[in-house]
Parts: structure tokens; sequence; C-alpha cells
């Protein structure tokens, strides 16, 4: 077969990326233009200056990418572009650019979802076996599927309330943390040590996770401390949150594994960049004697790479969108 070059673009959140992507696993050109100075300025996300800000740099990340590429855009073969989940004006921005460029060129659409980019990530420079366990941990996913084949997605468990990235965001603004939350906290913990008692979910044998009350404990701590007078030790807060929260998943991960006696075990989402999440990770897939893919830390968080990666199956099906092709904000990866 002929190699199938597919040009994929993300505007789902903060990042305008677009990526050449050949054969689903090979990355030919790859840029990521962040806009997360300007949202620290906020301390989130402002998803108005975001699309406006997409609408700004998106010609010129397209540019970028060619300039990069081995070949023309007229050697394309598809054009894929995140459709959902995200923020709606920013969605927006990439799918009626993908539209216009699939017009213009006479090239075959593919709408992906932005949840199974994050899964797919892990095909890049690597091959998918199935069955396997993915393990999503970002912004507004906490969820453990089983795979048996491409796009075959079955949920065993999910967060019965917040979503992890969720929760070290928030635990990022309490402890005064600039944004992007998340990956401050991580650093932040590297310095601490386990020496605040924080409440640990329910030991249940379901694979449901629960993080609201793990949350609102620290933020009553954090609270409680500051009428003392108490200084709080944030590093050591920030670790004692940290072993907690990713004790649950590596729980819920073991009893996944020994369950359904799974070898191939994947971790995909922005919550996948954590330094500690990634050695925990390993530690229990040696455990259970599973093989492990971590995505390079660049295709954990939000690119278009990974965009590329998940069209690919749907190339090879033929399953093209049209042009009512709509953003939507919300949507589960097991929805059409
Ligand atoms: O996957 P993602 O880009 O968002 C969604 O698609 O929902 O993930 C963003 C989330 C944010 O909550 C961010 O704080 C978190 O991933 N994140 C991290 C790290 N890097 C990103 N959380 C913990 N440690 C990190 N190093
Ligand atoms: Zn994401």
């Amino acid at each position: 077969m002929k190699d199938v070059y597919i040009l994929a673009i993300e505007t789902s959140c903060d990042e305008t990326s677009i990526a050449i992507v050949k054969n689903g696993c090979e990355i030919d050109a790859f840029t990521v233009l962040t806009q997360m100075d300007t949202h620290a300025e906020y301390g989130g996300v402002v998803p108005e200056i975001a699309s406006r800000m997409h609408t700004e740099n998106i010609t010129m990340v397209l540019e970028e990418t060619l300039n990069k590429s081995s070949i023309t855009i007229n050697e394309i073969t598809a054009i894929a572009v995140t459709y959902a989940p995200g923020l709606l004006g920013s969605l927006l921005v990439g799918v009626e650019f993908a539209k216009t460029l699939s017009y213009i060129y006479n090239k075959p659409l593919i709408a992906v979802n932005h949840t199974i980019g994050h899964i797919y990530a892990n095909n890049i420079n690597n091959q998918l076996k199935f069955p396997l366990l993915a393990l999503v941990v970002s912004g507004g996913h906490t969820d453990l599927i089983l795979m048996k084949d491409d796009y075959q997605f079955e949920i065993l468990g999910s967060t019965l309330d917040d979503a992890i990235g969720e929760c070290y965001d928030k635990v990022a603004r309490v402890l005064g943390l600039k944004y992007p939350g998340g990956p401050n906290v991580d650093k932040l913990a590297k310095e601490g040590k386990l020496t605040y008692n924080l409440p640990k979910p329910v030991d249940d044998k379901t694979y449901n996770f629960s993080f609201s009350g793990l949350k609102s404990s620290i933020i009553n701590l954090v609270h409680n401390e500051q009428q003392r007078g108490n200084e709080i030790r944030k590093e050591d807060l920030a670790f004692s949150f940290q072993y907690i929260a990713i004790d649950e998943l590596k729980r819920k991960v073991g009893l996944a594994l020994k369950n359904l006696n799974i070898k191939e075990m994947i971790i995909a989402g922005g919550v996948s960049a954590n330094s500690y999440l990634r050695d925990e990770i390993k530690k229990i897939s040696k455990e259970y004697n599973v093989n492990l893919s971590i995505p390079e830390f660049k295709y954990c968080t939000d690119n278009a790479a990974m965009i590329g990666a998940a069209a690919y199956p749907l190339y090879l099906k033929k399953e093209f969108a049209n042009f009512s092709l709509n953003a939507k904000s919300q949507m589960n990866i097991t929805e059409k």
C-alpha cells in the first residue's frame, strides 16, 4: 500500500498544533504553539482569548509544519481534526480550518475525538497490541478502559466526581501555584515528603475512582491552617496529595490487571506526563509482568501528532466526515 500521510489539526484547548503523520505512527513534521504564558496571567484558560489566538496563529502553524515536512500539501492523503471534546470556540477554529483545507485540496476529512487521540499517542513510534488496558488521566477524564481492538473501547470504570487533572489544578490553586497547575505540583512534590495525613478514598472493589474527598480535605486543611496563622509546607502537601491520588490509580490498575489477566497496558492524557505517576505505573506493570507503553513526554500533553495517529485506523476504514461536521464540547469515547 502507498504511504498514508495525514495532516492533523488540534485546537481543543490552548495549544495550536499541526502535524503530518505517516502511516499512523511516524512523525514527518510537528508543531505545537502553546498559549500557556498568556493564560497564566489569568490563572487559567480564558476561552475567548484561546479561540482568538488559534485564529491568529493557525495559518502560521500550518506554514511552519509544511516547511519542516518532507512532502507538499498536495501530497497529503487526508486531513484530520479534533472535533470533540474541548472548548467549543477553540474546536471550531480547527474544524473550520480543516474543512477549508479539505475543500481546497480535495482531500478526505477525518473527525477525531481528542481523548481517543491521547490513547493513540501510544501508537507513535510504537504499535498498540490488543487486548490492552488503558489508563486515561487528563483534565476531563480518569478512566480505566479495556481495548480489544482498534477503536473498541469498553469503559471498566471512571471517576465518580472530579477528574484527576482537575484535582491537580485545584490543589495547585490552593497552594498558590501558577497555571498550569499539574506540572507545578509535580515539580514541587519532588522536594516534598509524606508528612500530611490525608484521607484515602474508600477501599472498594470496583474500577471507579473518587477524588473529591481528597480535594476537599486539602482545601479545608489549607484554610484551617491559614486561619490559625500556621505555615503550610507546600512541597510536603503536594507530595502527600500525589501519594494518595496516585496510589488510588495504582490500586485500581492492579485490580484490573489481576482480574482480566491482561499483558499490555498504556497510559494516556495530560496527567501521564506526571513523573511520579510514570514511575509508579512502571513499578506496578513490572509486578504484574505487563508490557507498558507510556507516550513520549511531548506527546502526553495536547498535540496534533496524536490526532494523526488516531485518524489512521479511521482512514483505513474509510470513515470520513463531510462538511456538516461540527464541534462538540462534550463527548464520550464510545459515542459517535
Ligand atoms: O489531557 P489534557 O491536556 O486535558 C484534557 O484533554 O482534558 O490534560 C491536562 C491536564 C491538566 O489538568 C494538567 O494540570 C494536567 O493534565 N497535567 C499534569 C502534568 N502535566 C499536565 N498533571 C500532573 N503532572 C503533570 N506533569
Ligand atoms: Zn488533552
